[in-house]
């Protein structure tokens, strides 16, 4: 048999979709995945961009999320397909099984934890990246120069240094670590990286209200997630300046050596910005290394109207932020950026023989990627971000922020107007945390998921000052005064469902013997 036929049988030929090797003069090239006639699949790929306009353009026809029924669960269990199947039929697999159960944050309804809504410049700039597949650890070629510039803008939005030195990555999550691993070896000299941390010694500092991805970049960094004290919050849910210095202080008494001040620009749970020039003060001050975490803070800087409120960030060593929450980029892209790009380097850059860098040809180039971060393979996250800042313009991103918070205050003055409601923090920004008022915290819960399971809206939840509250996050670009409309009306229906249910329940309940 042939080693053309071996392929027939497997079911590489057949006629829809003629995904098979191609050919040359020197006969079919089995090994490649290209199809020998692109027609097929080309008007498939049309096909398939055509329904993810389609499916943008009509988002709010659909509910925001819906549960995943069991038996479409239970289909998710195959074993390891050995032979082909028609990638029509996969991509059937992919409109039945996968779009109709994602996540909702593409809907204008989904106010839930922080998501970005992306955009369709930025889709298309996906599709165009997994096109290109470039390695973005190193080298020298397009697509790390494009990734630099977008390093550059975030620079000039935070009002960090030209000669600052970032990376795209995949998340705040990361990008904190980054920033933890960096400011360590600042504090202790690269030796670190050889000898390790030791004991105990260093101690970092961020509010009760900084996300845990700060603590498991403590415990990731080999420092221990209890060697990040944990400050308390003022009434704003800012962090508490004098208990900053205290602890400070007293770790320092305790022959302890305080390196990192974590401030936190929009905090995940209430949207409130530490007095970021404060922190700055003190860290100069002590000497410290200023991290801030901006997850989505950040972007608000963006808008004229907002950047005062993160006055102080110019001042820090470093900043992690995310381009795909309010920046609308699709996930995931998140960013680092340090003042010192040498201190930065110093915390990663390791000299092997098969990555050596040369002045010429394409192994030139440096400082690469890898020398700023822990990944050597990367894709090219750089292009969505750089797609959607040119081609929409910073200004109009800044504009989306605005926007948001004008309706997250909406929504808190709706809150205050109704009694059945009752608004649980400040709003400083994009977050709103709210109780049903006759509710208990099970109630809050319910509530959240009876309007997730229904799809009317995706609401999350959060403890503020231990009672459980309804938390709306303004981030999406296409949420306007309407949504907030339907939502306020859904929690109040729902709620009140929810009180009639448990008193018709009680009734029967409470004539028990
Ligand atoms: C303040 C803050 N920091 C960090 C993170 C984590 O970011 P990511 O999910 O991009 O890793 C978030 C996520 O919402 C956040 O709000």
């Amino acid at each position: 048999m042939s080693i053309l036929s071996a392929v027939d049988m497997d079911g590489f030929l057949r006629p829809q979709c003629n995904i098979r090797g191609q050919e040359s003069d020197a006969g079919p090239n089995v090994s490649s995945l290209d199809p020998s006639d692109w027609s097929a699949l080309r008007s498939l790929g049309h096909r398939m961009l055509d329904d993810l306009f389609d499916d943008l353009a009509g988002i709010r026809e659909e509910p925001v999320w819906r549960p995943m029924p069991d038996a479409v669960r239970a289909a998710w269990n195959e074993s390891l397909p050995r032979t082909a199947t028609q990638i029509e039929d996969v991509y059937d697999l992919y409109r039945t099984q996968i779009v109709p159960y994602g996540v909702g944050n593409r809907h204008p309804q989904f106010l839930g934890w922080v998501h970005g809504g992306g955009n369709a410049v930025g889709m298309l700039a996906e599709m165009l990246a997994a096109g290109l597949n470039a390695n973005c650890g190193g080298r020298d070629h397009a697509p790390i120069v494009c990734e630099r510039q977008v390093i550059r803008w975030a620079a000039e939005m935070l009002g960090l240094p030209d000669a600052s030195s970032g990376l795209v990555l995949s998340g705040t999550s990361m990008a904190n670590f980054v920033a933890v691993l960096v400011a360590r070896s600042a504090a202790l000299g690269a030796g670190v990286r050889r000898t390790g941390v030791g004991q105990g010694q260093l101690t970092g500092y961020a509010s009760a209200g900084a996300h845990m991805c700060v603590a498991r970049a403590f415990d990731m960094a080999g420092l221990g997630a209890e060697a990040l004290r944990l400050i308390p919050c003022d009434a704003n849910n800012m962090i508490s300046l004098p208990d900053l210095r205290d602890r400070i202080a007293a770790d320092r008494s305790a022959g302890l050596r305080p390196f990192l001040v974590v401030g936190t620009a929009g905090s995940v749970d209430t949207g409130a910005i530490d007095d970021l020039s404060q922190i700055a003060e003190t860290c100069a001050n002590e000497q410290i290394w200023f991290h801030v975490d901006a997850a989505f803070g950040a972007i608000a800087m963006l808008s004229p109207k907002l950047r005062g409120l993160f006055t102080g960030m110019e001042r820090a060593d470093s900043v992690a932020f995310d381009f795909h929450k309010w920046a609308q980029v699709p996930y995931d892209a998140g960013c680092i950026v340090v003042r010192d790009s040498v201190a930065h380097r110093a915390a990663f850059a390791r000299e092997v023989s098969y990555l050596r860098r040369e002045t010429r040809g394409l192994a030139a180039g440096e400082p690469w990627p890898v020398d700023l971060g822990p990944e050597l393979s990367r894709g090219f996250r750089a292009l969505k971000v750089w797609m959607t800042l040119k081609t929409y313009g910073a200004d109009r991103i800044g504009e989306v922020t605005e926007r948001s918070c004008e309706l997250a205050r909406g929504l808190a003055a709706a809150i205050e107007a109704e009694p059945l409601l009752e608004l649980c923090a400040p709003v400083p920004l994009n977050v709103v945390c709210f109780r049903y008022r006759s509710g208990d915290d099970a109630m809050q819960t319910a509530i959240a998921a009876d309007m997730q399971e229904n799809g009317a809206a995706v609401l999350s939840t959060t403890i503020i000052r231990g009672r459980t509250v309804l938390r709306a996050a303004f981030v999406n670009h296409r949420t306007n005064q309407d949504d907030v409309d339907a939502v306020v009306g859904a929690v109040i229906s729902t709620g009140l469902a929810r009180t009639i249910q448990s008193a018709v329940c009680a009734e029967p309940c409470g004539n028990l013997p």
